[in-house]
Formats: structure tokens, C-alpha cells, sequence
């Protein structure tokens, strides 16, 4: 066979996967594969179906159709922990911390080193603030006091913790849903900074997100979903950043404006009939009125006052 196929197997790699919730169609033929150390961008307008396909990816969802591969393995998980003991780690919008917690304690949840033994066991809290402090460094964030609570930080220093942590538990995979979509101009540069670290690492990011302007600068490849289909996959040398951003808003804006040109057609055939229809009745009756009226003043005018 070609060196092609000896090629690094993909991290991750769904082909024609479709996901139905009844007659709903989420994903319809979804193809993707996401390499160690790359970011692969999956772009897509409210309702294109991209919560869905993480969903599939993190063990949320089984896929009604298609494959599912890990490391070239059929994967099966049956739950977020299988994936996430799989080295897949999703980072969700809400991202699961305690905001009046401290950083370093938010930075174990789940997973707290412990010393001694028995009734003595308790937190390690040196451990966890060196390993915190540490670990942040090498993501390039300087933090002052690990014990300051996680609700003091801002969204953006909150998605690096969260990032930072995922890639300390071990994952290959990194997987980031939307974590700009609430962010300033200057808080979403450094998330995306955290990014390419984490893809300097080694590990392979999923970066979800509606907005080009965020993806672009950052990925190497980018899969656009439109109402459950993919319009492609394309590596960032095959399209510029303007023809990405026309075919997420282009596709998206003129299929809106053609949508709006039928409705408006359709309800002004429709109201164009009915006004007509009203017209008529309304002629029909001021006639009658009119002649009723006639009738009353004539009989009024009758009557002495
Ligand atoms: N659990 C579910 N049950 C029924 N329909 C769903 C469910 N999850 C998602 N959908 C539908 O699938 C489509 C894609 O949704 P989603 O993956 O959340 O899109 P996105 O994250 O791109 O906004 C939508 O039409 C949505 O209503
Ligand atoms: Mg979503």
C-alpha cells in the first residue's frame, strides 16, 4: 500500500455517521478525522447539529448510523467517562466548575490528591497548588494565588484552567465547545493562544465555534455543518478567510433571505386574496349600510323633536 495509509492513524474519526432523534435528522453522513496535534474547526450556524456530534464524540450519543474510531479502534463508549478515560475531554460552556472555590481546588474536582490515611486523609493542598501553578506556567499563565476563587477570574482565564486541566488528566483529545462565543475581542486571543498550546502538545483540539473570525486565525482544518450535513472539510491552505466566512454567512444568510422572500410571497398571495375577498364584502355591505342609513335618517327626519 501507499506510505499514505502508514501514515499517523487519526486520533479521531467518524465516517458517515448520522444521528436521528426520531424523525429528527441532527447528522445526516458526517465524515471527519482529527489528528495528534492539529485543530480542527467544526463551524455551523444554531441548529447545524455540532452539539450533537461532539455529543457523539464525547459518549453522550451513540451514532444511529456510521462509524465511530479512536486511535483506528471502533469506539463504543456508553458514557462521558468512558470517552474521558479514553483521553477524550470535552470542555463544555458551563465547564463544570465551582466559582467559590480556589483555582487549584477547581483544577483537581473530581480527582483530589489526598495525604495520609483513614479519618486523616484530607486534601493535599500544597500538592494541588504547586501542580496548579506549574501547570498553568506551562500554558503560559501566571497566577498569583491558587487559592483565589474560580468566580474571580475572568471567562477567559476560567476556559485556560479548564483547558490546562484537561491536558494535565492526560487527554489526546480536546474538545471546546463554543468557548468564545461569550468572550471580548482580547479574552477569545487568549483563549485561542491556549489552543495552540495545547496543539504544541501534542494533543488533537476540537474547537467549536459560529464565528470564522475566531476559527480562522487558529485552525488547520475546518469542517462546516449546515442543518445536520457537511458542506466539506477543508485545510486551511484550500480556503482563504473570506470564502470561509462567505460560506458560513452566505450559505446561512441567503438561504434565510430566500426563506423570507417565499414566506412573504406566500402570505401576501394569501392576504392579497383575503383583502380582496374583504374589499368586495366591505363594498357589499357599505352599500347595504348606505341604504339602511337612508332609510333611518329618512325616518328620523320624520319624527318631530
Ligand atoms: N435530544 C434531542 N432530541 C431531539 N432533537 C434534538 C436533540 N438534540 C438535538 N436535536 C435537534 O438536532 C438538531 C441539531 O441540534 P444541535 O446539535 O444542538 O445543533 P448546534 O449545536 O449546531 O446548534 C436541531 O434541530 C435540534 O433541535
Ligand atoms: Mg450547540
Amino acid at each position: 500500500m501507499s506510505t499514505k495509509n502508514t501514515q499517523t492513524v487519526p486520533l479521531i474519526e467518524v465516517q458517515s455517521v448520522s444521528k436521528y432523534f426520531g424523525s429528527v435528522i441532527a447528522l445526516q453522513d458526517i465524515s471527519m478525522t482529527v489528528q495528534a496535534g492539529e485543530v480542527m474547526c467544526l463551524l455551523g450556524d444554531n441548529g447545524a447539529g455540532k452539539s450533537t456530534l461532539i455529543k457523539i464524540l464525547s459518549g453522550v450519543h451513540r451514532p444511529s448510523d456510521g462509524h465511530y474510531m479512536v486511535e483506528g479502534k471502533e469506539a463504543r463508549f456508553s458514557s462521558p467517562r468512558d470517552a474521558l478515560s479514553a483521553g477524550i475531554a470535552t470542555v463544555f460552556q458551563d465547564l463544570a466548575m465551582i466559582p467559590l472555590m480556589g483555582i487549584s481546588r477547581n483544577f483537581f474536582l473530581g480527582s483530589e490528591p489526598t495525604k495520609g490515611w483513614g479519618p486523616f486523609r484530607r486534601f493535599d493542598v500544597q500538592y494541588a497548588n504547586r501542580v496548579t501553578r506549574e501547570e498553568l506556567a506551562r500554558m503560559g499563565i501566571q497566577i498569583r494565588d491558587t487559592g483565589q476563587p474560580v468566580g474571580t477570574l475572568s471567562g477567559g482565564e476560567r476556559q485556560s484552567v479548564a483547558i490546562a486541566r484537561a491536558v494535565y488528566f492526560g487527554a489526546k483529545v480536546l474538545i471546546l465547545d463554543e468557548p468564545t462565543a461569550a468572550l471580548g475581542v482580547k479574552e477569545a486571543g487568549i483563549v485561542l493562544r491556549y489552543i495552540a498550546q495545547a496543539r504544541a502538545r501534542g494533543l488533537g483540539v476540537i474547537f467549536i465555534t459560529h464565528n470564522p473570525h475566531h476559527a480562522y486565525p487558529i485552525g488547520d482544518h475546518f469542517t462546516l455543518l449546515n442543518r445536520g450535513r457537511s458542506l466539506g472539510t477543508f485545510a486551511k491552505s484550500e480556503i482563504s478567510r473570506e470564502e470561509l466566512t462567505s460560506m458560513m454567512a452566505g450559505g446561512e444568510e441567503l438561504e434565510t433571505l430566500s426563506h423570507e422572500l417565499d414566506e412573504f410571497a406566500r402570505t401576501d398571495a394569501v392576504a392579497g386574496a383575503a383583502l380582496a375577498e374583504a374589499a368586495r364584502e366591505f363594498e357589499v355591505e357599505a352599500e347595504q349600510l348606505e341604504g339602511s342609513h337612508d332609510g333611518q335618517h329618512q325616518a328620523q327626519g320624520g319624527q318631530p323633536d
